[in-house]
């Protein structure tokens, strides 16, 4: 069935001409298989090229026809020693793809340092077919900029997924460790196939039981799955796990007897699991414990942590999402204000994982200003890709032009260029350590993510954690291509549904730099009015602070002054509502709902545009997507139809439901031609 359960691994065969031209170039099979990881790659390799070519190559222990495909080390493979390839610069991970000529025979080499760098390059070699590239002259190159490339599964333990919109966790704590469900290595073979190398088993909000002999066993097992493919596991650890598991009375960093019960506690997990990743760690946020409780700094937690992980080659990412929403100063400025004062007083092996914006993973939000100001200290990118706040996986919102927008931004921290891929690659500032993590959407739903589209979140996710420099453009034709069709009639209007989508979703939730308009809990739909009442760290009316008089978030200079934790001239920017990017105006400013923006209109007029506007991209990608119901398989087309239609529902009800609300402050009429809210 076309359930999507192949995500973009699907193998089908080629179009009859394709495999004509493909098959000379990949008649034979030479990939040792005595590691796990050589086992994985020659089935994967078996496996993609039987189907995409309607036979699978020969397999065959040392090139001996042409169109021989060599895929290994130097060292698993000595016919590869001999070629005069440069492996140096590759590093562990990276690989490289060439044609070369074997004996006077033509034949394609896939050759790294280690063995995974020949699965990750196996598995471009497969792209290179499902995308239909020429296989011919290949040259190629790869490795990654960032080194830890991690997903972040916030599961509960109990099957839940929090903020999870797949159906359940894909973790059976109940059937581990001795039942290991076949998707486990669907999982990791999708990871690999973009890179991905760690996972975060269970969520921020930890549960201590975790770290608890019991379950370190069925992680131990789930690492045993992931371990071929790459995947380092690592753990949420509850800062107050000595108190809950452990039987001790306190989880002070600085107490002798604490730091001794870490110690044990990841001998302990090294034992089990000698190639385990590190801790990642919610300390003081929402009500989660930390080193705070104990009259000590985020530094001396992670570093306590960080101490006990070294010797075994272990990280802490220590999360700057920090807030109490007892908290009555601008949220914007909190996790800045906590973590600026402690660079360089990290060790070398914490990293502070820090979200996009400074928020939280709102549908739009200026890069967090912490970026480019801790230069000291190694900071990780945290990426939502479940989508909380964009419509869950029913709506259609690709966020490839959303991550792209947020590390292409230039912190000016030093200079010109110094854009947040360069400090979350560690470039700018010569980190040995770098690390980007995303906030899984995958559940036990047969598509995995909740809805076809969906898939392609994760996957421009690896891509670009791969490479944080690639556009998302060529993301979504790459994934259009291996996921449906390389037909261009298909391919290329499904790419501008897919780039046009974010846009819509952010003008029909939170146009103009508007945010955090989502119903109280469950952020689905809307609710600016905040159902409950106002809350601390709201500051009384929410974020959009609409008055009689105007709408915006006052973060000037002469408001909260959240402009002036930017660099000056990304500041001076953003305090002046003249400069400042229109996407972001109201969430630096508070404006007169009559004052023009840049198309001429009045700002209440353009909000209800935008909001319209918003609403009408759905209705154009539904018509879009009705036009192409000849090129994918009914049961994939159905599915997308419906959930389109429930997006241009949804939006809709959005639009309605904002305007209507805002209307009660600026008492305007709606622009001619604009339908009235239903
Ligand atoms: C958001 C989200 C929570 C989550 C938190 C976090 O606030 O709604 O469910 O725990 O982010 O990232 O820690």
């Amino acid at each position: 069935a076309e359930d999507g359960y192949e995500l973009w691994l699907r193998y089908r065969p080629l179009e009859a001409g394709q495999q004509l031209r493909y098959r000379p170039h990949l008649a034979q099979l030479v990939a040792p298989a005595s590691t796990p990881t050589q086992r994985v790659a020659r089935e994967e390799l078996l496996r993609g090229l039987g189907g995409l070519l309607g036979q699978a190559p020969a397999v065959a222990d040392a090139p001996s026809a042409a169109g021989a495909v060599l895929v290994g080390t130097p060292a698993s493979l000595p016919a590869l020693a001999g070629l005069g390839l440069d492996l140096e610069g590759l590093g562990d991970e990276g690989y490289l793809i060439r044609s070369v000529e074997l004996d006077g025979r033509p034949a394609t080499v896939v050759a790294a340092n280690s063995d995974v760098g020949a699965l990750y390059g196996s598995f471009h070699l497969l792209r290179l077919l499902q995308t239909r590239q020429p296989l011919d002259a290949l040259d190629l190159r790869q490795a990654p900029k960032v080194k830890l490339r991690v997903l972040n599964h916030w599961d509960d333990l109990d099957r839940y997924v929090e903020r999870g919109y797949s159906g359940q966790s894909i973790w059976n704590w109940h059937l581990l460790p001795d039942w290991l469900d076949p998707r486990y290595t669907d999982y990791a073979r999708a990871n690999a196939s973009i890179g991905i190398n760690g996972a975060v088993l269970n969520n921020v909000n930890a549960n201590a039981q975790i770290l608890t002999p019991m379950y370190l066993a069925k992680v131990a097992a789930l690492a045993g799955v992931l371990r071929p493919y790459g995947i380092r596991v690592y753990l949420s650890a509850r800062f107050s796990a000595p108190m809950e598991i452990g039987g001790m009375d306190t989880a002070d960093p600085l107490d002798p007897a604490v730091q001794r019960w870490w110690k044990d506690k990841a001998a302990e997990i090294y034992a089990r699991i000698p190639d385990f990743g590190g801790f990642l760690v919610k300390a003081n946020s929402e009500g989660q414990p930390g080193p705070q409780d104990f009259g000590r700094t985020h530094a001396d937690g992670a570093n306590m942590l960080a101490e006990v992980l070294a010797p075994h080659g272990g990280v802490v990412m220590w999360r700057a999402f920090v807030y109490s929403h007892e908290e009555p100063d601008d949220r914007h400025k909190q996790a800045y204000t906590e973590f600026v004062p402690l660079d360089g007083s990290f060790r070398d092996n914490v990293l502070v994982q820090v979200k996009n914006g400074a928020i939280d993973f709102q549908p739009r939000e200026p890069f967090h200003p912490l970026f480019g100001a801790m230069p000291k200290t190694p900071l990780m990118m945290e990426f939502q890709i479940t989508k909380e706040y964009l419509g869950f996986a029913t709506h259609l919102v690709y966020l490839g032009p959303m991550y792209e927008e947020v590390l292409r931004a230039d912190t000016h921290a030093a200079g010109p260029g110094s854009t947040v891929a360069k400090v979350v690659d560690g470039s700018l500032d010569g980190h040995a350590i770098s690390g980007i993590a995303g906030v899984a959407n995958i559940g036990t739903d047969r598509n995995w993510s909740g809805s076809h589209f969906d898939q392609a979140n994760w996957y421009v996710f690896g891509r670009l954690a791969w490479d944080p420099y690639l556009d998302s453009r060529t993301v979504a034709e790459e994934w259009v291509r291996m996921t449906f069709s390389a037909d261009p009639a298909f391919v290329e209007p499904v790419v501008a549904m897919m780039m046009g989508s974010h846009q819509a979703a952010v003008d029909y939730m939170t146009p103009l730099g508007l945010h955090h308009l989502m119903g109280r809990g469950h952020h689905y739909g809307p609710g600016p009015w905040v159902e409950g009442g106002p809350r601390a760290d709201w500051t009384s009316v929410y974020y959009h602070r609409a008055t009689r008089e105007g709408i915006g978030f006052d973060r000037t200079t002469s408001g909260s002054d959240a402009v002036s934790q930017y660099a000056p001239p990304v500041a001076e920017v953003f305090n002046d509502p003249e400069r400042v990017p229109e996407d972001f105006l109201l969430w630096f400013h508070h404006r007169p709902w009559t004052s023009r923006v840049s198309s001429g209109r009045s700002l209440w007029d353009e909000l209800v545009h935008r909001y319209s506007r918003g609403v009408a991209q759905v209705e154009w990608m539904q018509r879009t997507w009705d036009g192409l119901r000849g090129h994918v398989d009914a049961e994939r087309h159905h599915q997308i139809e419906r959930f389109l239609a429930i997006q241009r529902k949804e939006a809709q009800w959005w639009r309605d439901a904002s305007i209507a609300y805002f209307q009660t402050f600026s008492r305007l009429p709606l622009p001619e031609g604009e339908a009235p809210p239903e």
